[in-house]
């Protein structure tokens, strides 16, 4: 039985399988969530993300932890909110699917995401919130997950989630 959880706390303190990076397309660090994740894990992490070649919107890679509890971080990059008509849904749905898809080929039975795009990257949280829980309902329906866990940031963030999880009918 897969839990989806909203839990508002520093996402790189969760000793989970692995952690979800709001990264840019260099997969190089940055500030937000990427600035803390790649400050708690050490400088071994740049060094592995730099030998992966970047990262193209919508796509996800996986790197070890490092210095994280968590053993794996996966690196995707969200699209840049543009007023929603340039595609951005779509890359959204495909940035998370594809850090489940990896998490799946890596025997990954625990998962952490962090608002995606909804930081600099400008996306409406709850628009994002609601795809984000989407994805993680037809995931945990298909099994193999244990916890599926999102992560806001603030007090506000956590009032979007559950209130997009509240409308879906999750937990
Ligand atoms: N734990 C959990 N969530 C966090 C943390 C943290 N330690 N730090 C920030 N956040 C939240 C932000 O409050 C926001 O809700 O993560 C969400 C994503 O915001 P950003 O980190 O700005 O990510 P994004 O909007 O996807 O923009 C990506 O920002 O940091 C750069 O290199 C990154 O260029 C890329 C861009």
């Amino acid at each position: 039985m897969t839990s989806i959880e909203i839990i508002q706390t520093d996402i790189t303190t969760l000793a989970v399988d692995a952690i979800v990076n709001a990264a840019n397309n260099t997969l190089l660090g940055g500030g937000g969530v990427d600035g803390a994740i790649h400050r708690a894990a050490g400088p071994q992490l740049v060094q592995e993300c730099s030998a992966l070649g970047g990262c193209p919107t919508g796509e996800a890679k996986i790197t070890k932890g490092y210095r994280l509890p968590a053993k794996h971080v996966i690196h995707t990059v969200g699209p840049v909110w543009h007023g929603g008509d340039k595609g951005e849904p779509r890359l959204l749905e495909n940035a998370y699917r594809n850090c489940f898809r990896v998490a799946r080929h890596h025997n990954l039975t625990s998962i952490a995401f962090p608002a995606i795009s909804a930081g600099v990257y400008g996306y409406p949280m709850a628009d994002g919130a609601k795809i984000a829980l989407s994805i993680a309902s037809e995931e945990a329906a298909k099994g193999g997950f244990e916890r599926i866990i999102f992560v806001p940031f603030n007090s506000q963030a956590e009032k979007v989630y559950r209130d997009a999880a509240a409308a879906l009918g999750i937990g």
